[in-house]
């Protein structure tokens, strides 16, 4: 599927398009349309449910702003860069290891600085713009700093790079709300920002992007159990971890408890594998391109100890990371503790100790991405949204067949209803073919159309999106018949009557 396909139906239908168009567009900024910024709440929204309802994860909300002594604390200050090199031609700016490894097609984990130099000079690298010969490497922070007030007193801040360290910060107001127990959640939905080099992969990498980062707080000694394991142990995983990966061997298919007896990585984050492949899958995104990888030693932040991404293996893009998995253990609130010389450790039965983390980092724009490219759909010249109604942005829509002789005002009395019911709905007037058009580049589930013969059989058409198919519901059961469809307990076959 080419890329334009899924660009061009998303900005024409309002799913997102690059910011700032009218001053000739700003690379790693993207704006969501109505279509898109309904599609990105769905997906928070699921986040949101299972974290905060299963995983009984605190939320909470921080700025995105923070002074830079809290950046220094966290070790991003001096590690949270890329190697990066100019053109002295052109000045345009690249990450040196990836314009490497497109010239040598070898990964270049784990090589130093001095050798990626050596490296891009032995292999005569040059600019891919305009052929240019290429600078010094040197490292490249990507925060973006500004400052605090005015005048004298203003300080330096930083825009975060990651919702976690805001939820950190806070840890000993977390622990008394959760009663000095351990372990505990909090989630946290927002902002983060990064100065990305050259970001030229749409929603895949952006420099301002929507996060939703669950902490979970645990006695290190509490990593080797997970509460709930038993309910995923069985789940199969596409898995690819770091041996796989040094090995040159293609990932498997695994048993969530096979990862923790063949001690591949621990129960909680196994655990947290399976429940986001689960999440991944009720989104609509195709499970057979989703696998579970496990950062090799030389790709691992400074601050973890074991990492593993749920990736979608994208036909446009190449692997994307989903989400992180990450034992932080205890290096951030160490770090937090040193820095602000506020105490971080707690004191269980006697035992005083600072607590691990485990994080469950989402991305959720790459998601909303990775949904749309699984979900496109031809049919002949048909283009649709194959969206599961759980992420639809509409479920429903509802159209009078004509826009005269009353048929408006009733269908408009449908529309009512239903949004009163809690569903998503949309209301719409027009060629009956352009609408049913319109609904299947939106993704919309079913269509409902109020017709001439509504009034007498007090009934309306209702139309499946995948297959198109018709049947006729009585408006009474409309709202029972809707709920069964889209929770999945009804057939839409055995859905009111046959269109005579
Ligand atoms: N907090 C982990 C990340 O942003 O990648």
């Amino acid at each position: 599927m080419a890329k334009d396909n899924i660009l061009d139906v998303a900005k024409r239908r309002g799913f997102f398009w690059p910011s700032f168009e009218i001053y000739g567009g700003c690379a790693g900024f993207f704006t969501y349309g109505p279509l898109g910024s309904l599609l990105k709440l769905r997906v928070e929204k699921m986040i949101r449910e299972h974290y905060v309802n299963n995983e009984r994860c605190m939320m909470i909300e921080a700025p995105v702003l923070s002074p830079e002594d809290a950046w220094v604390a966290s070790g991003h200050v001096e590690s949270f860069t890329d190697i990066t090199v100019e053109c002295q031609k052109c000045g345009e700016a690249y990450r040196a290891d990836h314009l490497l490894e497109e010239r040598t097609k070898k990964s270049t984990d784990g090589i130093s600085l001095p050798q990626v130099q050596k490296m891009l000079q032995k292999n005569n690298v040059k600019c891919p713009k305009c052929n240019g010969s290429l600078d010094k490497i040197y490292d490249y922070n990507l925060m973006f700093k500004t400052f605090i007030g005015p005048g004298k007193n203003k300080i330096s801040g930083c825009l975060r790079p990651e919702t976690a360290q805001t939820t950190y910060m806070p840890f000993r107001r977390l622990f008394e709300l959760a009663r000095k127990k351990l372990p505990f959640g909090a989630i946290q939905f927002g902002r983060s920002f990064r100065n990305e080099i050259s970001p030229r992969q749409g929603l895949v990498r952006l420099r301002e992007f929507s996060q939703a980062e669950a902490q979970f707080f645990l006695d290190p000694k509490q990593k080797g159990s997970h509460p709930n394991f038993d309910a995923v142990k069985d789940v199969k995983l596409t898995v690819l971890t770091k041996h796989d990966q040094t090995m040159n061997k293609k990932g498997k298919v695994m048993k969530v408890s096979g990862l923790v007896k063949k001690k591949l990585t621990n129960e909680w984050i196994a655990y947290f594998l399976a429940v986001s492949v689960e999440l991944y899958k009720n989104m609509g995104i195709d499970e057979g391109m989703l696998r579970c990888r496990q950062h090799k030693d030389d790709e691992r932040s400074f601050y973890s100890s074991d990492t593993w991404d749920v990736e979608f293996v994208s036909k446009v893009y190449g692997k994307i990371e989903l989400v992180g998995i990450a034992d932080r253990t205890d290096y951030d609130l160490k770090r937090h503790e040193e820095f602000s010389k506020n105490s971080m450790a707690v004191n269980i039965d006697g035992r005083k100790f600072i607590p691990h983390v485990v994080e469950v980092a989402y991305g959720i724009d790459r998601p909303v991405y990775s949904i749309l490219e699984s979900c496109m759909k031809k049919d002949g010249d048909r283009v649709y949204f194959s969206f599961p109604p759980a992420v639809s942005p509409y479920q429903v829509a509802v159209f009078p067949l004509v826009r005269k002789d009353g048929l408006p005002e009733e269908a408009r009395g449908i529309y009512d209803l239903l949004i009163d019911a809690g569903f998503y709905v949309l209301y719409d007037e027009g060629f009956i073919g352009k609408l049913y058009y319109r609904q299947d580049e939106a993704g919309t589930s079913f269509c409902l159309t109020y017709d001439y013969d509504s009034k007498k059989d007090k009934s309306v058409t209702i139309r499946n999106r995948n297959d198109q198919k018709q049947r006729r519901v009585k408006i009474k059961d409309l709202v029972g018949t809707l709920r069964g469809l889209i929770n999945g307990q009804t057939d839409f076959e055995k859905v009111g009557k046959p269109i005579k």
